[in-house]
């Protein structure tokens, strides 16, 4: 048995948990759509360690930060992310680096940390400077027609833009495109792999549901879209085959790597991946910058302060003009680690043990999943002081003694250890450059006629609605 940090020795038979049915275990109590709340309200029930049942698979949730930690670091040696899922991305034909696990993560993971490493960032940042151009002519245009906004659709085209350039040196300009967009199969994965996740058994093994069937219609196009992109990555490659030694970005790599047979990558392994920073990189970004331009809207004082902070730094720009300007843009900077921390799209962290191991006492057999409340985690009292008050402040004043202090270990939006999210340079980069082109050009409201923007729990958290008017800055 491997062992980390040891106080008293618990099993998890001993952990209090809410009582459930032979066979399913907890599954009828679940609204899935709101698993993360669900799971949060019953650590305020029964602890923050406790244990609930799906079906014959036993799951540990923990809100205990050392816990947390130990699940974060020990991997890939002792936790991986849940066999379930590697399982359902290998049927699906897409098991890349965020679901592979041991030797094959670990080659998949090198590539995809120097695609986006800064260096990477620094030169591909003109064509964040003409993509974020585009989604203020898109709004521009929205703001003359005063029509409303479909905010996380707007936003998910402009993702889906930058990661596709980046990552593949293809340009899909779907934020100048009306017709069917590649958004429109994407957003059929995440919300069915949530639900078979969640299953009490693999039903879709045995008979297809209806929604079983769009999945596999999207999967299908997706993948042919893919094909297609790697197609015109090889052409690329064949007219400059220096690419092969220097390639420029992430899939130019994993064909060179492919190509140089140093690495034992297959035709499947690269579709996987592109697939992979498809989904990664357009929810989790998209998601967050709604909920931050939500938060506009409640908070128009620290909307003034952040755009004194924006005209200062942008002078006569309408977006931030280059790279260290984006970087100077502290307030914004705040803004964005307050909103992860309130509504962070991944709310929850799960592991799986792949050996017999202690976790801080608790003894936990190979194949048990654990969940990581990461957001209760980041709201609870003991780390954040006034924990549920949206303050920009707490980012900023750091002086000792200060009310406003956190425990930065806390705050994991971005996961942490050796998987920790590769986009985050990425993605703070993006949020920086969308956030102070609105407040450089825009006042925003809500137009939800009245309605609550919930949040909706798919594999990601989003903002359930929000539909918002633009109106050319005052
Ligand atoms: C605000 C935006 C984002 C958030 C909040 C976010 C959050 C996360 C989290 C929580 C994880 C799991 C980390 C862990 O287990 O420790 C993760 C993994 C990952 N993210 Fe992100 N992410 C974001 C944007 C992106 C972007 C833009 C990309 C790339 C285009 C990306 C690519 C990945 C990949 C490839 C992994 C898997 C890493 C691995 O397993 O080694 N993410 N992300």
């Amino acid at each position: 048995m491997s062992s980390v940090p040891e106080l008293e020795t618990t099993t998890i038979e001993a952990l209090p948990g809410p009582d459930g049915w032979p066979l399913l275990g907890n599954y009828l109590q679940i609204d899935f759509r709101e698993f993360h709340r669900q799971l949060e309200r019953w650590s305020e029930r029964y602890g923050p360690t406790y244990r609930f049942k799906l079906g014959p698979q036993v799951f540990v949730v923990t809100s205990d930060i050392e816990a947390g930690s130990v699940l974060l670091r020990e991997r890939p040696e002792l936790f991986s992310r849940r066999r379930a899922l590697e399982q359902i991305f290998d049927e699906l034909g897409f098991n890349g680096v965020f679901s592979a696990d041991g030797d094959d993560w670990r080659r998949q993971r090198r590539i995809v940390i120097t695609a986006l490493n800064s260096a990477r960032l620094h030169q591909f940042y003109a064509k964040m400077l003409d993509t974020t151009h585009r989604l203020r002519r898109r709004w521009e245009s929205a703001a003359e027609a005063g029509s409303a906004v479909d905010l996380c659709a707007d936003l998910m085209r402009y993702t889906v833009d930058i990661t596709t350039q980046l990552a593949f040196g293809i340009d899909f300009n779907t934020l100048e495109t009306d017709g069917p967009v590649i958004q429109h199969d994407l957003d059929k994965v995440f919300p069915m792999l949530n639900r078979r996740l969640g299953a009490p058994f693999p039903y879709w093994r045995l008979f297809r549901l209806g929604k079983d069937r769009e999945l596999d219609a999207a999967v299908g196009a997706i993948r042919a879209r893919i094909t297609e992109i790697i197609g015109e990555c090889r052409a690329r490659i064949a007219r400059n085959p220096v690419l092969l030694q220097e390639p420029e970005n992430f899939l130019e790599a994993m064909i060179a790597a492919k190509e140089a047979e140093n690495v034992p990558f297959s035709d499947d392994d690269i579709i996987a991946n592109v697939f992979t920073l498809l989904l990664a990189g357009e929810d989790t970004t998209a998601n967050t910058l709604a909920w931050a331009i939500k938060y506009f809207t409640d908070y128009p004082a620290f909307v003034a302060r952040m755009r004194t902070e924006v005209d200062q730094v942008l002078g006569e720009s309408v977006v931030p003009p280059t790279h260290d300007t984006a970087a100077r843009l502290g307030l914004i900077e705040a803004f964005a680690n307050e909103t992860m921390r309130l509504k962070p799209v991944a709310p929850i962290n799960v592991f799986e043990a792949k050996v017999d191991v202690d976790v801080c006492g608790l003894r936990v057999p190979a194949g048990t999943a654990l969940i990581l409340l990461t957001r209760r985690i980041a709201t609870s009292a003991e780390h954040f002081s006034h924990p549920t008050e949206f303050d920009l402040d707490r980012w900023l004043d750091r002086s000792p003694g200060s009310d406003r202090v956190h425990n930065q270990k806390a705050f994991t939006p971005f996961g942490g250890g050796p998987r920790f999210c590769p986009g985050r340079n990425l993605a703070l980069l993006e949020i920086k450059m969308v956030l102070a082109m609105l407040l450089r050009n825009f006042d925003v409201e809500l137009a939800n006629d009245g309605a609550e923007v919930d949040e909706l729990f798919a594999f990601t958290m989003s903002p359930t609605g929000l539909y918002v008017r633009f109106r050319h800055r005052a």
